[in-house]
């Protein structure tokens, strides 16, 4: 899988980009705030319909703009075009020409994996970031999820809307209750099967790159002790005093443990950075192992940070992606890429908002 085409119009700091890509290895090389992470968020947007700065729509349109437009070409099974434009008053999203309506029947055309520097909160930050994590890539491996996770989060808005008024319509929050709970309790079953078959993989990424002495273990930490239904009942007095429902997988986590012991408070910041790297290599691998083909790779400014050992440690993974004719996107503000890459690397060079091939 690869993008070939990307389009940006009011992107970031990009008045208009129209950029052709083939598989293999792109570095985008630039002085600072030149518009090289910004490329990569427009990739992971077609990907996810997010960006991994974790920011809205708005802050993305060009300043003085009205609406944003991203669009490209992906290459896999057969070539897909996606468009997608947001503005403040309007969202449009198709697919192949053809508007999409349902989430579900969009996700999985493109698949990225990014490594950035705000991979860090996934061990440093709240339990909301370890969760995304989860529910993205059960939503890229496994059918039905996406929409799973819709229905939930859509009985979960109208029963605290409905928490929230003075009188409650009890049949009303009767049905909303059976809803969350059916759709609750298949995505408890979901992540507490899939945690145990993900550890393994982050464990052996964390090995390669941490210390000797350092182990890692991974657990599914449910925010439901025992039965779904059964505690939301038991929840009700409390439930009515916050106006909110308190207890369900929306309160779920995911536990890091280092050496038995609570990740973020007890591990230096090198630790951290391990850790959350093992995350995404092991997110990378099993989507390779997954779909059979490796999803794109988009590496914003990490292995500057990094030393020898750890940048060794992506190199496996680089490498799988090139010989299955994947795609990498990096960005660097110089060239410090380990030799023993063995790709040909194809440069761009980003400045001021332009695009443009470096030297071979
Ligand atoms: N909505 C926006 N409208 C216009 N310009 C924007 C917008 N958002 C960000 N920018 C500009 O984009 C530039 C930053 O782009 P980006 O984050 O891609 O930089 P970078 O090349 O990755 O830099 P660094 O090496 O520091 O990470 C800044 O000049 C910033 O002012
Ligand atoms: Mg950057």
């Amino acid at each position: 899988m690869h993008l070939s085409r990307l389009k940006l119009r009011d992107f970031r700091n990009y008045v208009r980009l129209d950029a052709e890509f083939g598989p293999g290895c792109h570095v985008l090389l630039g002085n600072n705030a030149q518009g090289k992470t910004n490329i990569l968020e427009a990739v992971y947007l077609l990907a996810t319909l997010r960006s991994f700065r974790g920011c809205g729509g708005a802050q993305m349109i060009r300043q003085g703009a009205k609406g944003y437009f991203v669009g490209g070409s992906v290459v896999g099974q057969g070539v897909s075009e996606i468009k997608a434009y947001w503005s403040p008053r309007e969202r449009k999203l198709s697919l192949n020409e053809r508007p999409i309506r349902r989430l579900a029947d969009y996700f999985g055309v493109l698949r990225a994996v990014v490594f950035c520097s705000e991979d860090l909160a996934l061990v440093k930050g709240p339990a909301q970031g370890r969760r995304r994590f989860l529910d993205l890539l059960l939503a890229q491996t496994v059918p039905g999820y996406l929409t799973l996770l819709m229905r939930y989060a859509k009985a979960l808005r109208s029963r605290n809307a409905l928490l929230k008024q003075a009188l409650i319509d009890l049949v009303e929050l009767d049905g909303f209750t059976l809803e969350l709970v059916q759709a609750g309790e298949a995505l408890i079953a979901a992540r507490r099967e899939f945690v145990p078959a993900l550890a393994p993989r982050v464990q052996s990424a964390f090995r390669r790159i941490a210390a000797e002495s350092d182990a890692l273990s991974l657990h599914y930490q449910p925010g439901v002790a025992g039965d779904f239904a059964v505690t939301l009942s038991q929840s009700r007095t409390r439930e009515r005093a916050l106006k909110t429902t308190v207890v369900g997988p929306h309160r779920d986590d995911l536990t890091l443990l280092v050496n038995d012991r609570a990740a973020a408070p007890f591990t230096s910041e090198g630790q951290k950075r391990t850790l959350a790297i093992a995350l995404k290599l092991a997110q990378a691998e099993h989507l390779a192992d997954v779909h059979g083909t490796p999803p794109l790779l988009l590496i914003d400014d990490v292995m500057g940070e990094l030393d020898a050992r750890r940048r060794a440690a992506f190199v496996p993974l680089l490498q799988h992606s090139f010989r299955a004719g994947g795609q990498v996107f990096m960005t660097c503000t110089e060239e410090n890429w380990p030799r023993q890459l063995g790709c040909e690397l194809q440069r761009w060079k980003v400045e001021q908002g332009h695009l443009a091939r470096g030297a071979e």
